[in-house]
């Protein structure tokens, strides 16, 4: 199978790019902008005889068309992925995300080729902390942040796109991702690299909003599946039952790293932060058989510590830049 992943050179596609390789019988181009979250150094050591890098933007609807006609299935990860981000200057995420989306969809409505398009549980908004509610295929859409609602509005072109022209595309919306590979403006992986660097973790607001963890690995082994044997026109929620609270990651994170579980800073808080996220993945477990391989979050965490710990050459370059960033908000 010849397989397009937009966004492969940033954290989950890459390390999706590394899950689909295994299989010998997959070849992968990465189409990737290469920018600030993009990094060649993520698709190291992969088989170059499979792997082909093109550097453009999903933007680009000569390229992309192009590209398309000579794939067998695209797999749309570009994204500008961060919330923060998406505060400050909105306008990337309105381009890329939404209008990617959209030439992407063109050029797959003019080949009839198979789409998978990957998407967050953001695009729900947020449930109460002490709701016994999860997010699920049924949910209504609410997004909150710039992000999510660029997210949001890209799910529904492609479900247009399917209803409206048969375009043979599956949706995925996937909780909060860790593990080998992720910017370093993350929470998890800011953290890490905050107290490999001396530096107290920062929590926004009290630390007691909930995100949903799956490693990374699990994500894209169900996004392999949904691809394999997943109903055209479907969408399915992807999570591994990983609630955690903010504060208690924190935690973690400092005890298995040697601190004081307590040896961290509260600052000021994002705005219209999203208070719980949860996800029910029953359909995927029961129609397509997934289930995580990494279900026990405390030894992930152990293992994405190690990691951190064990590729500083690959962080480095970029954890000043992003601490400036941090600087001008006071997070
Ligand atoms: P990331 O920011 O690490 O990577 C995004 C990649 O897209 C980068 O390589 C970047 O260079 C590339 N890119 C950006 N603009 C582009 C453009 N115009 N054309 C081509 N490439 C472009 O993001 P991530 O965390 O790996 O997220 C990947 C996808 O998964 C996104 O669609 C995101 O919404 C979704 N998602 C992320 C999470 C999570 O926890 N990180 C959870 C659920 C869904
Ligand atoms: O739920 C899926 C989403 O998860 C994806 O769609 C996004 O692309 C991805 O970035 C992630 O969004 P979040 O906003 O949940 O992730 P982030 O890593 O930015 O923050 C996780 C939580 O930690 C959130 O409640 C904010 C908080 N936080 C974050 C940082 C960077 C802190 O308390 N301190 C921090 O320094």
């Amino acid at each position: 199978m010849r397989l397009l992943v937009t966004g492969g050179a940033g954290f989950i596609g890459s390390n999706f790019v590394r899950t689909a390789l295994k299989d010998a019988a997959h070849h992968v181009t990465v189409l990737d902008a290469f920018t600030y979250a993009g990094n060649r150094g993520s698709l190291d050591g992969l088989p170059a005889e499979r792997c082909t890098v093109v550097e453009g933007s999903v933007c680009d609807a000569g390229l992309v068309d192009a590209l398309v006609a000579a794939h067998d299935v695209t797999v749309h990860f570009a994204a500008e992925s961060h919330n923060d981000n998406s505060l400050n200057d909105p306008s990337p995420f309105v381009q890329t995300n939404l209008v990617g989306t959209y030439t992407l969809l063109e050029a797959v409505r003019r080949h009839d080729h198979r789409y998978h398009h990957i998407s967050t549980d953001e695009v729900y908004g947020d449930l109460e902390l002490d709701d016994p509610a999860k997010f699920t295929e049924r949910t209504p859409y609410n997004p909150s942040s710039p992000y999510s609602a660029t997210k949001a509005g890209s799910d529904l072109l492609v479900r247009a796109w399917v209803r409206s022209f048969g375009v043979r595309a599956t949706i995925s919306n996937c909780s909060n991702n860790y593990g080998p590979y992720q910017h370093v403006e993350k929470f998890i992986p800011r953290q890490i690299t905050n107290v490999i660097d001396g530096v107290r973790p920062r929590l926004y607001g009290t630390g007691a909003n909930v995100r949903d963890w799956i490693h990374v690995e699990d994500h894209n082994e169900a996004v392999l599946a949904i691809i394999d044997r997943g109903t055209i026109g479907e969408t399915y929620l992807i999570g591994a039952d990983g609630e955690q609270s903010n504060r208690a990651v924190v935690e973690q994170i400092l005890t298995l790293m040697g601190q004081e579980p307590s040896a961290y800073d509260l600052v000021s808080d994002r705005p219209g932060h999203d208070l719980r996220y949860a996800i029910d993945a029953s359909r995927l477990r029961e129609e397509l058989g997934w289930a995580p391989r990494y279900p026990d979050f405390p030894s992930g965490l152990a293992a994405a510590i190690d990691w951190y710990v064990a590729n500083e050459a690959w962080w480095r370059p970029m954890k000043a830049a992003t601490e400036n960033r941090y600087a001008k908000t006071g997070q």
